[in-house]
């Protein structure tokens, strides 16, 4: 059985209620439940966590290691920034896709760099809630 971890940067707890025509309206609660609709069929499992704090995110990502076959994260503005997340990503052989739910390149210079990408599987951007979804997909088709 397959297992995926879901995981949420800060900020992103105030989904729903935060800057709604940037990020829309669903909540984090929608977006876990719509990631595990498309796993169910497929008696993959499914585990979701946010954090504010980088320290939390950077155990959570070493403690995946042999217990999940794929990490979706959604590292908010810790993208733009954290050298710590992206070597917590390096130390692990889980592969990871970035998510962002806005199109980070037609927004603010500062949002066009990710440290992570050149650690991640891959990134998916721009394409809102569903880009959580697509990155469950991606996992279940590379059969993970
Ligand atoms: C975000 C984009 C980041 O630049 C921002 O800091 C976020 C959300 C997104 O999902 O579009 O918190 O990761």
């Amino acid at each position: 059985m397959g297992k995926l971890l879901l995981l949420n940067g800060p900020n992103l707890n105030r989904l729903g209620k935060r800057e709604p025509d940037v990020y829309g309206s669903e909540t984090l609660e929608d977006i876990e439940k719509k990631v595990r609709s498309v796993l169910e069929p497929y008696q993959y499992q499914l585990d979701s966590s946010q954090s504010n704090h980088e320290g939390e995110l950077i155990d959570w990502i070493h403690e995946a290691e042999g217990k999940y076959h794929g990490i979706i994260f959604n590292p908010g503005a810790y993208t733009h920034t954290s050298i710590a997340l992206r070597d917590a990503i390096s130390s692990i052989t889980v592969p990871v896709i970035e998510v962002h739910i806005s199109n980070v390149h037609k927004r603010e210079s500062f949002r066009h760099t990710s440290m992570l990408a050149p650690v991640c599987s891959g990134q998916i951007v721009g394409l809102g809630t569903n880009g959580y979804r697509l990155a469950a997909m991606y996992f279940l088709e590379s059969n993970l």
